[in-house]
């Protein structure tokens, strides 16, 4: 039985990874600082896989915790979620982001190198992309400046994974996630945003809830069929799958580089307009919204090319975008 280290295993795609994990027979061991997480996902957690996995409280920018704890745990392989993840606020504060994604994401690299721990799986995103200039995105596209700091440390983070994979013999798998949205069939685990939402799914089933009076819809003058931006909205434990096909091929040596990277989206991208409506129809709602100006540093569209992603991790996604608008919604209303 393998042991993993989920690091962020108590946010929002890292506890739905913890759930795929022990579903599939590993022992995970998760730590978390709980800056933007909630201890009672731990018992959601062993509600709905029957075990509990072993927490630790550690904030990964304390070097000597972070050795601490690997004096003292024998592990397999990583899955490294702990970070920072607000576009707007890591323009405000980039420092905070630099240190926070990129000094822990060293401390666990320097932990594998010296105690010769293999198997690192880092969530990336498909903001390295900027706005692509061939839709949809395969993972050949060039990496574009970064929008935001928040960005950057994505950028950063996969320069130095790749540096550490070449000087240490790691072996390494970047995910460039695209919208993870949605929430677990149990509706145990989903997300919690802090104070209001800046991502478009909490928002509108915060709006449908009557906790937001109107969700805005940040332009209508895009150059795409309607006007509202497009994105690859991925049902969150489709990505978490995804991450146990990338876990698995590291420990199965099948990667074929030390340092890889896959697109993990759904292929299809919806517009703003599109996804109000599919959830206005998937959930009997009816959403208050209005179109207000562009938000700064939005993308017009993006979606993945998953063909590289569906050969190499021999893995697909298997639900629909109304599956993941409804489980958002049911999982707001268990909010109560
Ligand atoms: N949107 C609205 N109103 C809102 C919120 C969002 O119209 O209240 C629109 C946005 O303009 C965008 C779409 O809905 O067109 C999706 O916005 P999100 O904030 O949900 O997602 P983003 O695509 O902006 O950001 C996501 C992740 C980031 C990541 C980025 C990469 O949240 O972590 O994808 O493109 F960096």
């Amino acid at each position: 039985m393998k042991t993993i280290l989920v690091t962020g295993g108590l946010g929002f795609i890292g506890s739905h990874t913890v759930v795929e994990l022990q579903n599939v027979g590993f022992d995970v061991v998760i730590i978390d600082d709980l800056s933007n997480s909630n201890i009672s996902v731990l018992n959601s957690i062993t509600e709905i896989t029957g075990k509990k996995p072993e927490f630790h409280r550690i904030d990964l920018r304390k070097k000597q915790e972070v050795k601490n704890f690997f004096d003292t745990n024998t592990i397999d392989g990583i899955i490294h979620f702990a970070a920072f993840k607000a576009v707007g606020e890591s323009v405000q504060k980039p420092l905070e982001y630099y240190e926070n994604n990129i000094g822990s994401l060293v401390y666990l690299l320097q932990e594998m190198r010296d105690r010769k721990i293999d198997h690192f799986i880092f969530s990336s995103s498909c903001t390295v992309y900027g706005q692509a200039d061939e839709l949809p995105i395969t993972e050949n596209a060039p990496i574009k400046p970064a929008e935001s700091p928040y960005g950057n440390t994505k950028q950063i983070g996969e320069e130095i994974i790749k540096d550490t994979c070449k000087a240490n013999n790691l072996n390494a798998i970047a995910l460039r996630y695209f919208n993870p949205i949605g929430a677990h069939d149990s509706y145990k685990i989903g997300e919690l945003p802090l104070g209001i939402p800046q991502n478009l799914i909490p928002y509108v089933t915060q709006t449908a809830a009557g906790i937001r009076e109107e969700l805005s819809v940040f332009g209508d003058d895009y150059n795409t069929p309607d006007g509202t931006a497009i994105r690859d909205y991925i049902h969150v434990v489709d990505l978490a799958k995804a991450h146990i096909a990338a876990l698995q091929r590291l420990l199965n040596k099948d990667n074929k580089n030390n340092f890889e990277y896959f697109n993990i989206g759904t292929g299809t991208g919806s517009s703003v307009l599109e996804i109000i409506k599919a959830f206005e129809k998937a959930t009997n709602q009816k959403l208050n919204y209005k179109i207000v100006a562009k938000r700064e540093g939005d993308v017009t569209a993006a979606y993945a090319d998953t063909t590289i992603a569906n050969r190499e991790l021999n893995w697909k996604t298997e639900k629909t975008l109304e599956e993941a608008l409804k489980s958002a919604w049911e999982w707001q209303e268990s909010q109560k």
